[in-house]
């Protein structure tokens, strides 16, 4: 039996179509990733490593291979996964507070409990005291702590990771390597960080691809 969070990828190929013409982008990916395992994925620029988190998360859906997901082929997206970008993609006429609660949508929770949650995670990514700010009264390091706060707010058992620190300073991006390894053992959950810094593959995962 698969435990929960359990990701297989087999013999993953995907390649797009520009201009008529086929672009093999992933060839016969391999790789499985245990629930709790903070793994990174180091490559250069246009490797394919985006379009793999893609298919991962569901946004992308023409592909070989198999994805599995404690043994189910993953569909489309789903709270069980969750996705933080390079940019933090928060709606800026909404408040931390609203641009996080916006994930909970879906979710099957009352009211008190969106309230509480949302507050946890504000909590969690160390924003108490900002629920009511917008974005363009964040720095950079902070809008990309509320989208931590969003993709984890549904308690997804994996987290994804696009190159979440590459366009911040360097002292602000060492301190978010600190504050992302600290909440992946409060949470426990399995997360996949893709970066081009090999440093920060080495320093955050467990295994680095
Ligand atoms: N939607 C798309 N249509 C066509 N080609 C794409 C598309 N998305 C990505 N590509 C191409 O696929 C390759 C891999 O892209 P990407 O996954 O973004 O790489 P990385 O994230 O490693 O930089 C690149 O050559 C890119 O141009
Ligand atoms: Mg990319």
């Amino acid at each position: 039996m698969a435990h929960a969070g359990t990701l297989s990828i087999e013999h993953l190929r995907k390649q797009y179509e520009v201009k008529g013409e086929p672009l093999p982008v992933l060839e016969d990916i391999t790789l499985s990733i245990a629930p709790g395992e903070f793994v990174s994925i180091v490559g250069a620029s246009g490797c394919g490593k985006s379009t793999l988190l893609r298919l991962v998360v569901g946004l992308e859906e023409d592909y070989k291979g198999e994805i599995l997901l404690d043994g189910k082929r993953v569909a489309g997206t789903s709270l069980d996964r969750g996705i933080v970008f390079q940019e933090h993609r928060l709606f800026p006429w909404l408040t931390v507070e609203q641009n996080i609660r916006m994930a909970l949508l879906n979710a099957n929770l009352t009211e008190s409990e969106k309230r509480r949650t949302v507050r946890e995670h504000i909590g969690l990514v160390g924003l108490a005291g900002f629920e009511t700010a917008f974005p363009h009264q964040l720095s950079g390091g902070m809008s990309q702590r509320v989208a931590i706060a969003r993709a984890l707010v549904t308690r997804p058992e994996i987290l994804l990771l696009d190159e979440p620190f590459g366009a911040l300073d360097a002292l602000t991006r060492a301190y978010l390597q600190q504050e992302l390894h600290r909440i992946w053992q409060a949470e426990g959950i399995t997360m996949i960080l893709v970066t081009h810094d090999v440093e920060e593959a080495i320093y955050l995962g467990d295994r680095v691809v």
